[in-house]
């Protein structure tokens, strides 16, 4: 049976900001380990990404750090292809999509599509900034959300309520350019009517067949990929605007396309094929041969993704003809990082190429705990305490452990040279029985995209060596000479595991795998020899292997962590301002400030403290709901601010006369509003 041919992609990466660590983990690190075992198995496969270097994502960048686009991509384009060339991300091509292959592929793209009828053109309304004389992409355009009244909100989204918008929606809208009023202005558009390809996606996506055909194994697709899709589809499919009133990007090749581009989600995954071209033209290839036939294509992404790579991106696929359509699109939940979500604009991450820099030695460390976490089927999360973990009780006491000890004492035993073996035991039967299943196992979950569980067998491959060792203790029995055949035999066996060892852990940890290699003086790239027990023949000479993992210590723990918490940026959202009130409403108020004389907690009312306050006219009780932020020791003493004319409640069965007034930050902590000068009880405040 001749082999699967694959093409594979990695999501094309904004080259907007570096990388950071929920990149890695979810798209360019699995999709890598998928490649680096397709390779040894001998599959024909293309590995393909770039970076995505048009859209708002870009042009906004730019104007942030007050530069251009193209300076900005270039930059960005440069970090990102250093840091996966630097954690030796397999790709056969990292490409851009500003190149001009690009531009004439997305092109043609366009024009096939337009040719067949495929688009519709429609006129609407939209946002323009006169001074400008441009068009407003969602994005730039603020005003007041109508839901929550925020100020600040974008014409797609409002971050203070989390509700999607559109521009139009927005009270007071500026453009983000000028500052001033948009006008509204007609414009014409190349839409893609999706509602047209609702039949035939459903029974793409939920059953993987095509005019009846079965193109994929629905299986192997994920349940939040298929999950998504039809919710959107049953949703009802709306037609997209396929073309921007924009200068950055890839410009409209047909009539009337005048100072249009495409559509960055039109544009960026025919990335994929263009690149493709790159590549195949640069070794002599037929860029055709990836994109036409029986061949797998496979898109590795992120969750966001899935309508683009698993609705939009079909339906032009096939819309084009000819082209095949994704065999499966394994997407990635999200990964967070110590608590909270990855963000840019916090400055809360863990970039990739800053992780490189500190610690080049420790590439496959971070590999190995971004697998053994990486969020397959639900968020998770990366911790540095977790990271140390991993890799001091895995990678060291494990893998890195058994492999010292096995090359270790065959240089102290037989001066490197493999033992031969001599009559096998019953523990060493069901150990080789044992060994035989890993290959086969770990293949067939790589097979289904389950990465992690397919690492975690690897290690289960070192663990049974270790057991092995435990069980026999061969350094025991060496004294006496009439254990001289037991412990060649063991130290064989021990030695057929490391080299096992050294195929298997290609995929994952090529920097170790080739360690032990090195060591062991035994290279194998195919896989199916990870299926044989006898690997290295007796006499063969192997040397001691270094230290393959040494241990984190905490230190390096707390300056990671410390370091975070450091460079953290605190976006403060505070409630927008309350409708107006009169003056006289205000006057109404006694505002006062008053010392707090005594401080008791209320029983079974963890958040209530019962203050007794000195007013300056009297001295009363005041129920207060600061227990979380001030302990009764705390609180006496202290100068606050009272509103004195509030009508007494009871709360909890005691009366309170007033309320303390109280500041609230955005995370929600409270203090004491005291005055800056020393005032004394009773003092008004107006
Ligand atoms: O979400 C993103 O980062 C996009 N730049 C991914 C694009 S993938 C493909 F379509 F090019
Ligand atoms: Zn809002």
């Amino acid at each position: 049976m001749s082999k699967d041919k694959f093409t594979v992609t990695a999501a094309l990466p904004y080259a907007n900001g570096p990388l950071h660590l929920g990149h890695v983990a979810g798209v360019y690190l699995p999709s890598d380990i998928f490649v680096r075992f397709l390779r040894m198995n001998d599959h024909d496969v293309a590995f393909i990404c770039g970076s995505d270097e048009h859209g708002a994502a870009i042009t906004l960048r730019a104007k942030k750090e007050e530069t251009t686009p193209k300076e900005i991509v270039d930059k960005y384009n440069g970090i990102i292809g250093k840091a996966f060339n630097d954690f030796d991300i397999s790709f056969d091509i990292f490409h851009r999509t500003s190149a001009e292959i690009h531009h004439e592929t997305a092109q043609d793209f366009f024009k096939v599509l337009n040719e067949k009828d495929h688009f519709t053109k429609e006129t609407s309304q939209q946002y323009y900034d006169e001074e400008y004389n441009q068009f407003l992409a969602d994005r730039y355009i603020s005003g007041e959300c109508p839901k929550c009244q925020n100020p600040n909100a974008y014409g797609d989204q409002c971050e203070n309520c989390g509700s999607a918008l559109s521009p139009t929606e927005l009270k007071n809208p500026v453009s983000t350019l000028s500052g001033k009023t948009p006008v509204m202005k007609e414009t014409s558009h190349w839409y893609l009517p999706m509602e047209r390809h609702e039949e035939w996606l459903k029974d793409w996506i939920k059953d993987g067949k095509l005019d009846g055909v079965q193109q994929h194994d629905t299986a192997k697709w994920r349940n939040q990929v298929v999950g998504q899709c039809m919710s959107w589809i049953d949703g009802g499919l709306r037609p997209r605007a396929m073309t921007r009133d924009l200068d950055w990007g890839v410009k409209v090749p047909v009539e009337g396309g005048d100072g249009k581009v495409l559509y960055v989600w039109l544009d960026a995954p025919i990335g994929y094929i263009s690149a493709t071209k790159q590549w195949a033209s640069d070794n002599n290839k037929d860029w055709k041969d990836y994109w036409t036939g029986d061949r797998k294509l496979v898109h590795f992404i992120g969750k966001d993704n899935i309508v683009f790579h698993a609705i939009i991106f079909p339906i032009l696929l096939k819309a084009h003809e000819g082209l095949i359509l994704p065999d499966n699109v394994p997407a990635y939940e999200f990964l967070n990082l110590e608590g909270d979500k990855f963000s840019t604009s916090r400055n809360w991450a863990v970039w990739l190429h800053e992780y490189i820099e500190a610690y080049p030695d420790k590439i496959d460390e971070l590999k190995y705990v971004l697998t053994s976490i990486a969020p397959e089927t639900k968020d998770s999360e990366f911790t540095w305490k977790e990271y140390q973990t991993r890799v001091n009780s895995e990678l060291a006491d494990n893998l890195g452990n058994f492999v010292n000890r096995v090359t270790v004492l065959t240089q102290k035993y037989y001066d490197g040279a493999v033992p031969e073996r001599g009559e096998m035991t019953e523990i060493d039967e069901s150990i080789v029985e044992q060994m035989g299943v890993f290959s086969s196992k770990i293949s067939d979950l790589v097979y289904q995209y389950k990465l992690r569980d397919a690492q975690a067998e690897v290690m289960n491959l070192a663990r049974l060596g270790n057991k092995y060792l435990a069980e026999t203790e061969p350094w025991k029995m060496f004294k006496d000479p009439a254990n001289e055949e037991r412990i060649r035999t063991i130290m064989n066996i021990a030695m057929q595991i490391t080299a096992k060892l050294s195929i298997v852990l290609q995929p994952f940890l090529p920097a170790t795998a080739s360690k032990i290699s090195s060591a062991l003086n035994f290279v194998s790239k195919s896989w199916s020899d990870a299926a044989e027990f006898e690997l290295i023949p007796a006499g063969h000479s192997t040397t001691k292997a270094p230290i393959l993992f040494p241990k984190i210590d905490d230190a390096l723990v707390d300056v990671e962590v410390e370091k975070l918490n450091a460079s953290k940026v605190v976006e403060t959202v505070f409630e927008a301002q309350k409708k107006d009130t009169s003056f006289d409403n205000f006057t109404e108020m006694d505002i006062r400030l008053g010392t707090i004389l005594e401080a008791e907690k209320i029983k079974k009312a963890d958040k209530l403290l019962k203050l007794l306050v000195d007013t300056g006219l009297d001295k009363r009780t005041i129920v207060s709901g600061i227990a979380k932020h001030y302990s009764p020791e705390e609180a006496v003493g202290k100068t606050v601010t009272v509103l004195m004319n509030l009508p007494p409640r009871k709360i909890r069965g005691v009366e309170s006369n007033g309320m303390i007034l109280m500041a609230e930050n955005a995370d929600g902590e409270l203090s004491f509003i005291s005055p800056e000068k020393n005032f004394e009880a009773g003092s008004g405040i107006s």
